[in-house]
């Protein structure tokens, strides 16, 4: 079969994604699982469908990079990344980064993110309005800086920075990716704060090459990697690169998930109740630890639908570097892949009635009843999200301990509006008021 090309939107494909990604996202989704869509420059295709989201990001992942928008958005602020980079290189960080992200290594970082969300609740007080997504961005910041590389940005002055070019970057890869020597004001200012957040990190790193205390963070965990390197390939840029990479990746996306997920737990109170009841079953007053997670499984569930609805990555992209070919699909060399979770996971042949926030769709025993590849929060397949595992310990952590100190709920003229600027979030924040428990 040859795929059906996607309508034009009025505005052309590229200003409609950039005017509003989601909703032009959706409008594919009512014109089929396979689409190509022409975008002037080159050909970009649409796919919604497990199966062939399997062969891009499994059965044939070796034929599909990053695609290279990406890496001409990067060039010229920093190097390649985990993220960015494809072969190789990426072989070769991932292999040296995943231990730091196995379950011992979380289990040891649970202990942050405990004592950072209790902290933050005790300085809560009833009646107060939050603005959530600030809210979850300040705490997130706090457990990942401190769990990656054991300082607590926060304190830092480069921390404004930090954010401001974590902001500007996401604009420019979610729309024409500008090249880094074209004098552009934003570019200027990205080249500024880039050069001082490198600063402070390469401190830090020479700071624990020349300590005698015993670290057990990520950054640890990359200089001794370097320390052993025969490959040639993690260089002193490269350990930089790494660190403000996996914080960068990190702490946004996660801040916005939680805000999602508190928004949805608002709006559905029979769930709030039940999730509610699981809390203060397994913890009563006490304050949550690591092992209390595997009696909470309905706080999972929970979780997990807020993340199928709202899917802070609500699209992902791979670049084709031959054509590929599979059952009745072709991909030419060179063209773009699109992949939506949030299409995907609205699909309501294989989520009846897909809109409705139901933690019940996932099984209480951890068991999946959905086809494989219909549910991808963190991607999947060898190049699935690596910090998913650190991720969803500290999310659930950071919403038994709110929930179980207050209700949160917004005023009834709220309306949620998600913005997409290559992560989504809530478009004008989300201000919630605290009422105890
Ligand atoms: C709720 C939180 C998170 C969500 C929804 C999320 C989502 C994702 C997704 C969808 C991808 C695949 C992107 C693509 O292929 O283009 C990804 C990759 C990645 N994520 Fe996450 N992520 C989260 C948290 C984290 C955290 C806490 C870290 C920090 C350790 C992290 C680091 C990364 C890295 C380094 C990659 C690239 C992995 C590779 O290509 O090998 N993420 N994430």
């Amino acid at each position: 079969m040859v795929s059906a090309t996607a309508q034009r939107p009025q505005a052309g494909h590229l200003r409609a994604m950039r005017q509003d990604m989601i909703g032009y996202l959706e409008g594919l989704s009512q014109q089929g699982d396979f689409l190509k869509i022409p975008l002037g420059l080159g050909t970009a295709y649409y796919l919604n469908h497990p199966d062939d989201i399997r062969e891009v990001l499994v059965t044939q992942a070796e034929l599909f990079h990053k695609p290279s928008t990406i890496k001409y958005a990067a060039s010229g602020l920093f190097g390649e990344n985990l993220f960015t980079t494809d072969g190789r290189l990426w072989k070769v960080l991932r292999q040296t980064m995943q231990p730091a992200f196995q379950s011992q290594q979380i289990r040891d970082h649970a202990q942050i993110m405990i004592d950072e969300t209790a902290k933050m609740v005790s300085q809560w007080h009833s009646g107060q309005m939050i603005e959530i997504c600030q809210a979850m961005m300040d705490l997130t910041m706090g457990i990942t800086s401190q769990a990656f590389f054991g300082v607590d940005l926060r304190d830092r002055p480069e921390a404004k920075n930090i954010v401001r070019f974590i902001e500007l970057f996401n604009q420019r890869i979610s729309g024409i990716p500008v090249p880094a020597w074209v004098p552009l004001p934003a570019t200027r200012e990205m080249k500024t704060q880039i050069a001082q957040a490198a600063q402070l990190f390469d401190a830090l790193i020479n700071e624990r090459r020349h300590t005698s205390r015993i670290y057990t963070d990520i950054l640890a965990m990359l200089v001794a990697a370097q320390a052993s390197d025969t490959t040639g390939l993690i260089t002193d840029q490269q350990v930089r690169n790494e660190v403000m990479n996996l914080f960068a990746a990190g702490y946004e996306v996660t801040a916005n998930s939680l805000a999602f997920a508190l928004h949805l737990i608002d709006q559905y109170p029979t769930v709030e109740t039940r999730l509610r009841a699981e809390i203060d079953q397994i913890l009563g007053n006490r304050a949550i630890t690591f092992e209390d997670l595997t009696n909470m499984p309905y706080l999972e569930c929970v979780l997990k639908e807020s993340m199928r609805l709202m899917p802070v990555t609500a699209v992902f992209a791979r670049q084709a570097t031959q054509t590929v070919t599979w059952a009745d699909r072709t991909i030419p060399k060179n063209a773009a892949v699109l992949i939506s979770p949030w299409t995907l996971h609205r699909r309501s042949d294989i989520y009846p009635d897909s809109l409705t926030f139901d933690p019940d769709r996932f099984d209480i025993s951890g068991r999946s009843q959905m086809p494989k590849f219909a549910y991808l929060p963190f991607s999947g397949g060898t190049r699935i999200c690596i910090g998913q595992a650190f991720a969803m310990t500290q999310m659930r952590i950071n919403l038994a301990t709110i929930l179980q100190r207050y209700r949160l709920s917004t005023t009834p003229d709220y309306v949620m509006q998600p913005y997409f600027s290559f992560n989504t979030r809530p478009q004008d924040g989300l201000p919630m008021q605290l009422q105890t428990i």
